[in-house]
């Protein structure tokens, strides 16, 4: 079983739509993991499917860019209950993220608990942000968009130092 601190062999991070926050996270992550030498899959999703088969928004693309992430290539899906199978860790960018994730698992009442995956709030390791929101910048400004990037590169970071401690 996945405890608390142990090394999770994948990660999910998840928003709402899979074209701003949970994206930039994924390369984030992606590229933090690959600095600290771990073998972690790391993927996105959505709560919804608003806009599945899309590419990130141009405003998170242009951001994460300039801070030297490209996710110009990655593609929204829709999160699926298969998810809490294949992924260790799923971790969820807001409040209402996590309620949806974990109404999901409730759902799968026949799986052995242990065999699905363990949810967190994706700040949940910080000690700046933590317990708070990646607020959704979708109908925000620049300042939005850049306050994710700082978000996320601080709790990814936390994550990452989470397991190099164990
Ligand atoms: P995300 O942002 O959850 O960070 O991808 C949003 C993207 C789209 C919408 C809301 C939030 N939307 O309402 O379409």
């Amino acid at each position: 079983m996945l405890t608390k601190a142990s090394t999770p062999s994948s990660v999910l991070l998840v928003c709402l739509g899979n074209i701003c926050r949970s994206p930039t996270a994924e390369e984030i992550f992606r590229q933090q993991v690959a600095i600290a030498g771990l073998k972690i899959k790391v993927d996105s999703a959505g709560t919804s499917g608003w806009h599945q088969g899309e590419r990130p928004d141009m405003r998170a693309q242009k951001h994460a860019k300039a801070h030297g992430y490209n996710i110009s290539k990655l593609t929204s899906r829709q999160v699926q209950a298969q998810d809490f199978y294949d992924f260790d860790l799923i971790l969820a960018m807001d409040s209402n993220n996590l309620d949806d994730l974990q109404a999901i698992k409730d759902t799968l009442t026949d799986a052995d608990p242990e065999a699905l995956a363990r949810l967190a709030l994706f700040s949940e390791e910080d000690p700046i942000y933590s317990g708070a929101d990646v607020p959704d910048p979708y109908q925000g400004g620049s300042d939005a968009f850049e306050d994710v990037i700082d978000r996320i590169e601080s709790s990814a970071q936390a994550w990452i130092e989470s397991w190099r401690a164990n």
